[in-house]
């Protein structure tokens, strides 16, 4: 009789886990407070203020700002749109290069495209995961005009010295803190220290609104040219007709009224919320830190992560199971890990076959070719395993379940040679 679940034996969890996220009665009367008050989008109906949004969305963005201590934030419909409106505002042009790390959620890197620019990719850290500041500066060209780092899976990036490159070679700095809404790096919270950051809100984030996402800035400038973006390139002064005329080229990325009283409540909740995903992450990380096989993304002390994702570095000579069989094992105890992230960006079809974005008139040199962030291919290909389990509402003993199930693939890894997937 096999013990293994994937081998017909009993799963060590049947239920699964809770489900995300966590939205209670504040957010339900958030919603029915804005469907009472008619108003969805204030951008188009009210006189005055179509500029700056509605109620809910100009008190989300209050709030942001002054959770962040920053002069401005401004809200979109997804990190996506902050994205490019935050290339845009950096005054990054077409055939200029932004360098990024590969291992990230496409549109950290699409959000160049979306300007004309190109991305170019540096290789990341192969213990914290993110983009590695020596890497960085190899790729530096003349091209060059921005840097964005990513704070990978809530953990935040070696921002000191990202912000002395930038310096010594004029570059902005767009923070893609997509993952790591809350998350400090040496006290400071994530997305006050580049140019400009910007956070997501869609639905398995840290704090949702639906869509969503919020750009936040000390640069009076970047803030006018995101809201512009946000807005057909039209600014609507208040008091004053509309006159329909674009200054730049803007799309529509607004958020809506009730996706803004949604997110106020969750962003009300987020202190609490990361504080139960720290508690989670550090109970899984401990417990299972007599394996040896296994290595945490490496968070250094100083620095508070928003634990997005548990990520870990597996070693498969040194257990002994390639990690495919051990990740299929797990699932099939009903505990949800993954092989792998993202494929490094720069084998996205976009980057090859597709190409509609050559900007005919880039002078670079970007290279897409397979092999050059090696550190990244090695942990997507062969190294990385991740959860995303450890958020609210789960609790300590669903973090249990995961341990129990790691101890019993292992005490149990000889069935494992029968599958052969
Ligand atoms: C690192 C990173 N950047 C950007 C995004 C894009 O966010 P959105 O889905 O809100 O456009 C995501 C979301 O998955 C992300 O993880």
């Amino acid at each position: 009789m096999a013990r293994l679940a994937l081998l017909g034996g009993p799963k060590t969890r049947s239920i699964p886990f809770p489900p995300h996220p966590v939205l209670d009665e504040r957010e339900r009367k958030a919603v029915l407070s804005v469907l009472e008050s008619g108003r969805l989008s204030t951008f188009v109906a009210a006189p005055g203020k179509h500029f700056l949004g509605g109620e809910k969305i100009r008190e989300f963005e209050q709030l942001f700002a002054d959770y962040h201590k920053v002069q401005y934030a401004v809200a979109f419909n997804s990190a996506t749109a902050a994205l490019h409106a935050a290339v845009v505002a950096c005054g990054v042009q077409p055939g200029e290069e932004v360098v990024t790390t590969p291992y990230t959620f496409t549109s950290t890197a699409t959000s160049a495209l979306m300007a004309n620019a190109v991305p170019v990719f540096a290789d990341v850290d192969a213990e914290t995961f993110n983009i590695s500041p020596d890497a960085i500066e190899e790729r530096i060209s003349p091209l060059t005009k921005a840097i964005t780092p990513v704070h990978l899976f809530g953990a935040p990036a070696d921002m000191d010295r990202i912000m002395q490159i930038a310096k010594k070679h004029g570059l902005k700095v767009i923070e893609d803190c997509a993952q790591a809404p809350g998350a400090r790096y040496r006290g400071k919270l994530v997305g006050t220290i580049g140019d400009c950051g910007v956070f997501s809100f869609t639905e398995n984030k840290n704090i949702t609104s639906g869509e969503g996402g919020m750009l936040i800035t000390n640069d009076e400038r970047i803030a006018d040219v995101a809201r512009l973006v946000r807005n057909h390139g039209e600014a609507v002064v208040a008091n004053q007709p509309r006159t329909y005329s674009s200054s730049i080229l803007g799309w529509n990325y607004r958020m809506t009224e009730i996706d803004a009283a949604i997110g106020i409540e969750q962003f009300k909740k987020m202190d609490q919320f990361n504080q139960t995903r720290n508690r989670l992450a550090k109970k899984l990380i401990s417990s299972l830190s007599n394996m040896d096989w296994l290595a945490p993304q490496r968070i250094p002390p100083e620095d508070y992560s928003a634990f997005y994702v548990v990520a870990f570095r597996y070693d498969e000579q040194k257990i002994g199971i390639p990690r495919k069989k051990f990740v299929d094992a797990l699932n099939a105890e009903g505990i949800p890990f993954g092989a792998g992230y993202v494929k490094p960006l720069y084998y996205s079809p976009i980057y090859h076959e597709n190409r509609p974005f050559i900007y005919r008139h880039y002078r670079g040199a970007a290279d897409y070719s397979p092999g050059v962030c090696p550190v990244a291919e090695r942990l997507h290909f062969r190294e990385l395993i991740m959860t995303l389990v450890c958020r609210p509402p789960a609790t300590e003993s669903d973090i249990d379940d995961i341990v129990s199930a790691v101890g019993k693939i292992i005490e149990n890894k000889h069935e494992l040679e029968a599958y052969n997937p």
